[in-house]
């Protein structure tokens, strides 16, 4: 069954996460991380187990990105992994964010779901966020993988109205390819 986290789930969340971070696939979370972002996770559980998790994080109005994924070594392989993603394009697809992306390893699952390979230069800079916690930002290896639900519309971007004083908030211009 895959359904939202709560809190309760979190210091499982922590074990699945750190067990594939032990071997360099992805991050160490801390709890507090977890807590932080606790609202864009999905658990797996397979009889009161939490067997896997992932999570949907917004970047921009037309940009989200699934981060997070992992399932328990022992339960891989079983069509969880793709549950959890399903789960992510269904939130993708609430939200009206139409292009999802991935920084991986797994660039054959991903491609399965659906992803293509696309120039990490193509990615907004505010993706790189998480890069100063990361021991390989200076030799990045992951691979950037992106999906566009075509069923979602392209949003113009809006403009930003003046605050009361008249100062205009810059926002980043959109380019679809
Ligand atoms: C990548 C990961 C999430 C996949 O989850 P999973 O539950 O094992 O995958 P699923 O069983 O849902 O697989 C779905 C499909 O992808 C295929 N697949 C899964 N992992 C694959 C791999 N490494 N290479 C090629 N195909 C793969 C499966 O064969 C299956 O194909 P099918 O639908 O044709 O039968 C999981 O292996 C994992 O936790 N990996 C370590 C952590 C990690 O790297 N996470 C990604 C961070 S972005």
């Amino acid at each position: 069954m895959i359904r939202q986290a709560t809190v309760h789930d979190v210091p499982r969340i922590a074990e699945v996460i750190n067990s594939h971070a032990e071997l360099g696939k992805m991050l160490f979370k801390s709890y507090a991380q977890l807590y932080e972002g606790l609202r864009d996770f999905a658990v797996c559980e397979v009889d009161g187990k939490i067997v896997g998790c992932g999570a949907l994080s917004i970047i921009w109005a037309d940009l989200s990105e699934i981060r997070s994924l992992a399932i328990d070594e022992q339960s891989r392989g079983r069509g969880y992994g793709r549950q959890l993603v399903d789960w992510c394009l269904a939130e993708a697809r609430r939200l009206q964010i139409r292009r999802i992306m991935s920084l991986t390893y797994e660039q054959a699952f991903f491609a399965k779901m659906g992803f293509e390979v696309v120039d990490k230069d193509t990615l907004p800079l505010k993706v790189w966020s998480d890069c100063v916690r990361c021991p390989k930002r200076d030799g990045c290896d992951e691979i950037a993988m992106v999906r566009t639900l075509a069923e979602v519309p392209v949003m113009a971007m809006p403009e930003t109205a003046p605050t009361p004083k008249g100062v205009s908030i810059p926002v980043l211009e959109y380019v679809e390819e």
